[in-house]
This record gives C-alpha cells, sequence and structure tokens, in this order.
C-alpha cells in the first residue's frame, strides 16, 4: 500500500483552553502532546508523512507574550523529543522562513533535521512561519512566465514519502 501524506492545521487550541477555564498556551501544550500522539500512531496507520501546520507567518500578529510562550514551546519539544524520534526512525524537516526565529530555535531545528535526516519510518514536516501564500509567490517567481500546473507543484515544497 503506498503510505499516505497527512497534513494537520493546528487550531483550536486557545478555544479549548479559554472553554476549560485556562490560559491559552495550556491549549498550545495540550496540541504539542496531540503532535507526539499522532506521530507514534501514524506509522501503524500506513501514514508515511505528516504535515503539522503550526505556527504561520500571520501568527506574529498574536501578543508578544503568546508568539514568545509558543517558541519556548518548539523550543521544549525539540530538545525532549528528538532522541525519541531519532530511535523510531522519525524524520524531521521544517518548512517556512527562518530568519525571523530566536537563533536558539533556528539551531535546533538544524539540529533536529540532521540528526533524523536518514531515517525512513515517517517525515514529519513541521511547518513554521510558513505561509502558503508567500509558497505560492516564491514558486512563480521560480517557475516565470510560462507556469503549468506540473511546474508549479514541483516548485512548492512536498514531502518524500
Ligand atoms: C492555533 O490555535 C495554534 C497555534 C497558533 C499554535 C500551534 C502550535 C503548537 C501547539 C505547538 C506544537 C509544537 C511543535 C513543536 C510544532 P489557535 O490559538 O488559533 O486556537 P483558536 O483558534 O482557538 O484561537
Amino acid at each position: 500500500m503506498k503510505a499516505l501524506h497527512v497534513a494537520i492545521i493546528m487550531d483550536g487550541n486557545g478555544r479549548w483552553a479559554t472553554g476549560r477555564g485556562l490560559p491559552r498556551v495550556a491549549g498550545h501544550r495540550s496540541g504539542a502532546d496531540a503532535l507526539r500522539r499522532t506521530i507514534e500512531a501514524a506509522p501503524s496507520a500506513g501514514v508515511g508523512a505528516l504535515t503539522f501546520y503550526a505556527f504561520s507567518s500571520d501568527n506574529w500578529k498574536r501578543p508578544v507574550e503568546e508568539v514568545g510562550a509558543l517558541m519556548r514551546l518548539f523550543e521544549q519539544y525539540l530538545v525532549n523529543e528528538v532522541d525519541e524520534c531519532v530511535r523510531k526512525g522519525v524524520r524531521i524537516s521544517f518548512i517556512g522562513r527562518r530568519d525571523r526565529l530566536p537563533a536558539s530555535v533556528v539551531r535546533l531545528m538544524a539540529l533536529s533535521e540532521a540528526r533524523t535526516r536518514h531515517n525512513t519510518t515517517l517525515h514529519v514536516r513541521i511547518a513554521i512561519d510558513y505561509s502558503s501564500r508567500d509558497a505560492l509567490v516564491e514558486a512563480a517567481r521560480q517557475v516565470g512566465p510560462h507556469a503549468t500546473r506540473e511546474a508549479i507543484a514541483a516548485a512548492l515544497p512536498a514531502p518524500d514519502v
């Protein structure tokens, strides 16, 4: 059977938390736990690639405290989970801009990618500071005026399944 690529938009964390009388960041923490459980369950469900949309380029407009909490959560997640990914054969990679992220996060992203580069059980792609509109603009620029659907598709970031 061909492995599936499943894309997940991490949405509703804030509402989930406020509905329980918790701060929004508690919802993000719970979202990170859901990410861990999804990675754990994916291979036996026939999933070969998972893309998580974790932080869109529009999310920079959120309150500075919330953005800071999310950046710390990305750091903690990468520090705590990468060994397990190495053990389980999970490859981690990232899509999105890196030039606006804290240097500590960028370093951990690069380290996680390097340590898991040759893993083949599951490819987990995390979209951070990613914008599909920006990606389309970039693809259109690369392809030039004689664009075809195939050329645009080839210029967009696609996972190895
Ligand atoms: C959207 O929910 C969620 C986010 C902007 C952040 C999602 C990111 C995480 C849970 C961190 C995961 C960790 C890693 C390493 C990727 P929302 O705040 O828009 O919820 P709302 O729509 O209810 O307001």
